[in-house]
C-alpha cells in the first residue's frame, strides 16, 4: 500500500496527545491507518535547532509530521529536516486556532491568505521529495467557506498539493478557545463532499466529529478519500483501530485486541524507563483502551494513581490487565 490508501483513515495531529508514545499504541492497534504527530513549529526546528521533536520510533510507519509556520524559507527548511528523519509525509497545520499561534501568523489564520500557503507548500515541495499534504478548516470568522474554500483548494493544489485534511468547521479566531473551536463551530461534512465533487481529482479526507468505523465508512462510501479521526481515537482507541484494517482496509488479518496492545506495550515501557522515562508519560495515552468495557473504570483509576507513585513499572500495568481481564472473563 503507498501513503494515499493508508490515509483512507488517518488519526489526527493532536497536541500533546500524539506523541510519539501514543503513536506507537496506536499503531499496535492497526497495521495500516496513518499516524501524524502532534504540530511541531518550524520556528523551533530551525531557529531553535529542537531536531528531539522529530524523535519517533521505526514502528509507527507511515506517519506524517506536521508542521506549523508560515514562512516559505523556514517551512522549506523544516520539511527537509523532517524528510532526512524519514516522515513518510508532511503536513502543514492550516487550522489550529490557538492564540500563540495565531501570533506567529500560523495555523487557521492562514485561511485568509491562501496565496501565502501555496508559496508555502511550493516552497516546502521544492525542498525535498517527500509529499507535502495540507489540513485545514472550511473557512475563519466571517469568510463564506462556500466561497474560500474552493479558492483555497484551487490556489494551493496549484502549488503542487494534492491531499487535504478538512476539518468540516470554521475556526473562530475571536472569542472562542482552542477548545471551544472544535466543538462550538458547527459541521458541514457535505461542503467537504461537496468539494470532492468539485475536485475530483485531489485526494481529501474529511475531520470533525466522527465517532466510529461505522460513521468513517459512510464517508467512504459517498466518495470521500479518507476519514481523520481526533478524539474518538485518543479517547477510545480500541473502538477506532481495533478492526480498522479489515473494515477500511480490506485486510485478511484478526482484529487486534486492546489486551494485546497491552501485552506488547510492556517491553516498549520497560525500555523507556530504562532510558529514564516516567511511566505516566506512555500510561497516560493507554486510560482509554477499555472504555465502554467492563473494568474500564479499575483499569483507568489503576493506571491514572498508580503510575505517578516512585518507582511504578510495567508490574502497574501487568496487574492492571489482570485486573481487567478479570472482570471479563470472569472464572466459571
Ligand atoms: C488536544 C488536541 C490537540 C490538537 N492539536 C492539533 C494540532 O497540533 N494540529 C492540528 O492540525 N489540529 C490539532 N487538533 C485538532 C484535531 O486535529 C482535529 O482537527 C479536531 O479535534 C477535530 O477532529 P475530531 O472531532 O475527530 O476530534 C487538536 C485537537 C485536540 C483535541
Amino acid at each position: 500500500m503507498n501513503i494515499r490508501q493508508y490515509a483512507r483513515l488517518s488519526i489526527a495531529p493532536m497536541m500533546d496527545w500524539t506523541d510519539r508514545h501514543c503513536r506507537y499504541l496506536h499503531r499496535l492497534l492497526s497495521r495500516h491507518a496513518l499516524l501524524y504527530t502532534e504540530m511541531v513549529t518550524a520556528p523551533a526546528l530551525v531557529r531553535g535547532h529542537a531536531l528531539h521533536l522529530l524523535d519517533h520510533s521505526p514502528e509507527e510507519h507511515p506517519v506524517a509530521l506536521q508542521l506549523g509556520g508560515s514562512d516559505p524559507e523556514e517551512l522549506a527548511q523544516a520539511a527537509k529536516l523532517g524528510a532526512e528523519a524519514s516522515y513518510d509525509e508532511i503536513n502543514l497545520n492550516v487550522g489550529c486556532p490557538s492564540d500563540r499561534v495565531q501570533s506567529g501568523t500560523f495555523g487557521a489564520v492562514l485561511m485568509k491568505d491562501p496565496g501565502l500557503v501555496a508559496e508555502c507548500c511550493a516552497a516546502m515541495i521544492a525542498a525535498q521529495s517527500v509529499e507535502v499534504t495540507v489540513k485545514c478548516r472550511i473557512g475563519v470568522d466571517d469568510q463564506e467557506p462556500e466561497r474560500v474554500l474552493p479558492d483555497f483548494l484551487e490556489r494551493v493544489s496549484a502549488a503542487g498539493v494534492s491531499r487535504f485534511a478538512i476539518h468540516a468547521r470554521k475556526a473562530w479566531l475571536d472569542g472562542l478557545s482552542p477548545r471551544e473551536n472544535r466543538d462550538i463551530p458547527p459541521l458541514d461534512h457535505d461542503l467537504v463532499l461537496r468539494m470532492k465533487s468539485q475536485f475530483p481529482a485531489l485526494h481529501i479526507s474529511v475531520n470533525g466529529g466522527i465517532a466510529s468505523l461505522d460513521q468513517a465508512e459512510r464517508f467512504l462510501d459517498a466518495g470521500l478519500d479518507g476519514v481523520m479521526v481526533g478524539r474518538s481515537a485518543y479517547q477510545r482507541p480500541a473502538d477506532i483501530l481495533c478492526a480498522a484494517d479489515r473494515r477500511i482496509f480490506g485486510a485478511k488479518t484478526l482484529d487486534s485486541t486492546p489486551e494485546e496492545a497491552v501485552r506488547a506495550m510492556l517491553p516498549y515501557i520497560e525500555a523507556h524507563l530504562v532510558a529514564g522515562g516516567r511511566l505516566n508519560q506512555i500510561t497516560r495515552h493507554m486510560l482509554g483502551l477499555f472504555a465502554g468495557r467492563p473494568g474500564a473504570r479499575a483499569w483507568r483509576r489503576m493506571l491514572s494513581e498508580g503510575a505517578v507513585q516512585p518507582g511504578a513499572g510495567p508490574e502497574l500495568v501487568e496487574a492492571a490487565l489482570v485486573q481487567v481481564a478479570g472482570v471479563m472473563m470472569p472464572a466459571s
